[in-house]
């Protein structure tokens, strides 16, 4: 129950993200006028920005339902069909990792998407025909961590493209208390405002970093969150001082030391790390490029002058 009540239900209680939620108030209040579903949305950014609380709201201010699914979830043609028959006109379908949809799965989307209905093939062979069903008008509310790994028909199908941005630490100090207020505990300004500061510009990072740090206040302390107790939980559960956890600094160390700065390709990254490609593109690089510590050039990834300072090493910037 307190999970939900993390999650803002409203707008006007959603923190950041000011031109996207400016823009969407409008198409809804829009589409509402006109008594018609909202258009179809693609929320993109990195992972933990907020894309599916903001699906949920957007149900919640259309006073429609919300159908929440995945890309790798809906296997076959057919289980979109059924989840999409099932919808009451003006419900929003929310799929996560849109982008790893299949293309079957893909083709039977653009139909239901553009007209509202599916065209299923029955039977097969010479006595194989197409049914057209009739489907309830809807919203699909799509989700990526880049629209580059859509395909431009399906990109093309949404009128709403968002893009969601990293947070300021203002903005994350906004929310760090909002949530300890929701589980009831004391934390006080500088604290807020050290874990806003270490949660590399993501909600999710804040809120997880604010429970762990919580459990040391009740544990080790009198339950309340000061910014010295925040200072210690931080160094034990290994986040420095920039909010980088240890996958980041491998990375970085990794590329320092066997590539001497690089610049070096992301696969051999991944696979001198032992990470994912995909992860490292897209939970760990985009932050490290937001602040400035990777670059990317034509010849592969390469650290900047700031992570040499960051881990007080001599580097080839102060031969
Ligand atoms: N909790 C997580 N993300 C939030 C946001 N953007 N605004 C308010 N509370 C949040």
């Amino acid at each position: 129950l307190i999970e939900r009540s993390i999650r803002p239900q409203k707008l006007a209680d959603y923190i950041g993200q000011e031109q996207v939620k400016d823009n969407l108030s409008i198409f809804i209040e829009a589409a509402k006028q006109r008594r018609e579903p909202l258009d179809h949305v693609l929320l993109y950014g990195p992972p933990g920005l907020g894309k599916t609380t903001l699906s949920m709201i957007i149900a919640s201010e259309m006073g429609v339902n919300i159908r929440t699914t995945s890309g790798p979830a809906i296997e076959r043609p057919g289980d979109l069909a059924a989840i999409l028959t099932a919808l009451e006109p003006g419900d929003v379908l929310f799929i996560d990792e849109i982008h790893r949809l299949n293309r079957h799965v893909e083709e039977v989307l653009y139909p239901a998407m553009e007209d509202f209905c599916l065209d299923i093939v029955l039977g097969k062979g010479d006595t194989a025909h197409s049914v057209r069903i009739d489907l309830p008008p809807f919203t699909l509310i799509g989700a990526t961590t880049r629209t580059g790994y859509l395909s431009a028909p399906l990109r093309d199908r949404f009128g709403v493209i968002s893009r969601l941005e990293f947070y300021t630490t203002e903005e994350l100090s906004l929310i760090i208390k909002r949530t300890a207020q929701i589980l009831k505990t004391e934390i006080d300004e500088r604290a807020a405002y050290e874990i806003a500061r270490r949660s590399r510009g993501t909600p999710r990072i804040a809120n997880r970093l604010l429970r762990r740090i919580r459990d040391f206040a009740q544990v080790t302390n009198d339950g309340k969150i000061d910014c010295f107790l925040t200072q210690e939980s931080l160094s034990r559960l290994q986040v420095d001082d920039r909010g980088l956890d240890h996958i980041d600094h491998q990375l970085l160390k990794a590329i320092i030391e066997k590539f001497n700065g690089g610049p070096v390709g992301l696969d051999t990254i991944a696979a001198t790390i032992g990470e994912e490609r995909h992860t490292i593109e897209d939970v760990y690089e985009p932050y490290l490029l937001q602040i400035g510590f990777i670059q990317r050039t034509p010849r592969g990834r390469m650290v900047t002058e700031a992570v040499y300072n960051h881990f007080n090493l001599k580097g080839p910037y102060n031969k």
